[in-house]
């Protein structure tokens, strides 16, 4: 039991119920995440869908750093992205004016049947139209859900509930990598399986959607002040919850103000959170986490486990994945978000550069790395997968969802939802050209990113920790050296 001398708060079931059941939007992004890369490997699903590009994979040459690229398969595969880009602006608008819960609710139905569809594809056009409902699905969720989660936490614990969003994100990729083993063996239908079973997860976020409640600031900011202020006293679990209720109700008065959100957040006023948001999540993507974990399995074959190679590597990186973030839930509020970040940009810069200098200097394009070598590697993926998974990967997500004031929060999250898309889409489309042509040198590419990102950390990134929600223009904005100039 917690509570700040100011807002009071207590756990309840009800509540911890609502943080878990709405980060199943996690879990569904991560599932699509750690699922297409399997799917889109299996022989049984090219050849049903994408026969010409089964041809050529047969006789593409391969070798250590040119593997097999098919810009084709990859756009089916970013396609997804694309539509949660686009659906992420939607979903502000359903965000804003009906409400977080209506949306995740939307979430999981574009989910459902997404998943349906794409399972049940009896052509290229159904898959296509179902990997874009899932895509809209992604955008309403990953926009909906850390709101959600940032606007019920209490304050002092706001980190730790909106990484549960990133925790069901990893958990999502594992068993997803873990379902992709599973299913490869089941000719000729694994991908169905595969596909389908992301229906599991939405139905649970579904039903959740039933069951959570509406945010206080929600419920304000849309003239429901009497169910707003029960609705806080109902998940605080506390009777006097009056001086937080009055810094929602003063935030909404100044969001009343605001017709035009998206115009609002173009003012410069406006510009310090947006800038962050969007940096955080460009910075994330270019942290190259997702080459990492595409790259893994490579890495990991030569160790000399080579038909295991995939499964291992899945095992290996994604439990670390998983462990990794929960140091990020019990740490945040209590170190708070700079240190987190700075950390971990040293650690993966080293780990970045070192896997660049090992590769350059041993690996050729067609032999391979000693076994001791290898082991050194893995473990350096290890380090980087580590450090990502308690800084750059949750924090991209809480930070944007905790710093835009009421009035242009959806607008302001869904820059920072689509910015994500984007870069995912651009790295996965030019990833493996990339790697061909830069080999090792791409790991210095990265590792140059993380330099310019902790730079950035360092100089323009305000602390969040401790701070209401509602007060972060008063309490950081206004103070910062450098964003105070904007306000
Ligand atoms: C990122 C994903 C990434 C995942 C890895 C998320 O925060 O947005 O792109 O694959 O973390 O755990």
């Amino acid at each position: 039991m917690s509570g700040s001398p100011k807002y009071q708060s207590k756990f309840t079931v009800y509540v911890v119920l609502c943080w878990i059941l709405a980060a199943f939007g996690g879990l569904m992004f991560g599932y699509d995440i750690g699922i297409s890369g399997g799917v889109t490997a299996m022989d049984d699903f090219l050849i049903e869908f994408f026969p010409k590009v089964h041809e050529r994979k047969l006789h593409a040459k391969e070798d250590n750093y040119c593997k097999y690229d098919d810009q084709f398969l990859q756009l089916f595969t970013s396609s997804l992205y694309l539509a949660a880009l686009v659906s992420s602006f939607f979903a502000s608008k359903i965000c804003s004016k009906f409400g977080r819960k209506p949306t995740i609710l939307s979430a999981s139905v574009f989910f459902l049947l997404g998943a349906a569809l794409s399972s049940g594809a009896v052509n290229i056009w159904l898959l296509i139209v179902g990997r874009v409902l899932l895509g809209i699905g992604v955008g309403f969720g990953n926009e909906a859900v850390p709101l959600f989660l940032s606007e019920i936490a209490p304050v002092q614990h706001r980190g730790a509930v909106n990484i549960l969003f990133q925790l069901f994100v990893t958990i999502g990729i594992f068993i997803a990598n873990l379902v992709n083993y599973a299913t490869l063996k089941m000719h000729p239908y694994g991908w169905r399986v595969s596909l389908g079973l992301a229906g599991v997860p939405a139905i649970i976020l579904f039903i959740g959607s039933l069951i959570i409640t509406e945010t206080p600031a929600s419920l304000v900011e849309r003239g429901q002040n009497g169910r707003g202020h029960r609705t806080l006293r109902k998940i605080r679990g506390v009777e006097d919850v009056e001086a937080e209720f009055q810094q929602i109700v003063l935030a909404s008065e100044v969001a009343q103000g605001v017709k035009h959100p998206f115009k609002e957040l173009m003012k410069r006023s406006s510009r310090p959170p947006l800038i962050i948001a969007v940096s955080l999540q460009v910075f994330q993507q270019f942290t190259g986490i997702n080459a990492i974990m595409f790259y893994a399995p490579v890495l990991f074959q030569t160790v000399g486990f080579k038909n295991d190679a995939s499964l291992l590597s899945s095992v290996i990186t994604g439990l670390v994945n998983v462990f990794s973030t929960l140091v990020s839930v019990f740490s945040v509020d209590k170190f708070g978000r700079r240190i987190l970040l700075l950390q971990a940009c040293v650690q993966m810069l080293i780990s970045q550069t070192a896997i660049g200098v090992i590769l350059y200097l041993h690996l050729q394009a067609t032999d391979s790395l000693t076994k001791s070598q290898a082991i050194v590697v893995v473990a350096l993926v290890c380090l980087y997968v580590m450090a990502f998974a308690w800084s750059w990967g949750p924090l991209g997500w809480l930070i944007p969802s905790e710093t835009f004031p009421l009035e242009t929060r959806t607008a302001g999250f869904a820059f920072a939802v689509s910015s994500n898309m984007l870069c995912t889409f651009i790295i996965a489309q030019a990833f493996l050209t990339m790697l061909c042509s830069m080999h090792a040198g791409i790991f210095f590419f990265f590792a140059a990113w993380i330099l310019v990102m902790g730079i950035f950390v360092l100089f323009l990134l305000p602390e969040t920790k401790n701070v209401p929600i509602d007060a972060m223009v008063e309490t950081v904005w206004k103070k910062h050296p450098v964003w105070k100039t904007f306000m």
